[in-house]
């Protein structure tokens, strides 16, 4: 075997063995748990109907992130997704 026929086998054996990019799920149950930290600066009112200012998911999830960085270490990617899960079940509902 050539060494650039065995150099593309290999090349060709990494790429099969990288896992796709896996989109995260959202664990609510873990969120709400890790929103456990949020409640020092505000209660859930502001997410109430009334109050809210957030308009899509999209907002929310980016505003968990936001406040996210507030922390050290920051929420993980995974963290922001099961909080953002738990307040669109439990408040939201987009
Ligand atoms: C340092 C204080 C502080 C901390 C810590 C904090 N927040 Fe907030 N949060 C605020 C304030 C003040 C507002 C309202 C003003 C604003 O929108 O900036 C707010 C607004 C929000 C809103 C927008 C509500 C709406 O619909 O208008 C969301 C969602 C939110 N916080 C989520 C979180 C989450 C999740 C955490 C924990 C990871 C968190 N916050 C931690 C102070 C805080």
């Amino acid at each position: 075997m050539s060494a650039a026929l065995a150099a593309l086998l290999l090349a060709a054996l990494a790429l099969s063995a990288a896992a796709p990019a896996q989109a995260l799920t959202s664990d609510p149950a873990r969120g709400e748990k890790l929103h456990a930290k949020c409640l020092d600066c505000h209660g859930t009112s502001l997410y109430e109907p009334d109050k809210r200012k957030i308009k899509s998911l999209k907002a929310l999830r980016k505003e968990v992130k936001r406040w996210g960085t507030y922390y050290a270490p920051a929420l993980s990617e995974q963290e922001v997704e099961d909080i953002t899960g738990w307040l669109n079940e439990r408040f939201y509902r987009f």
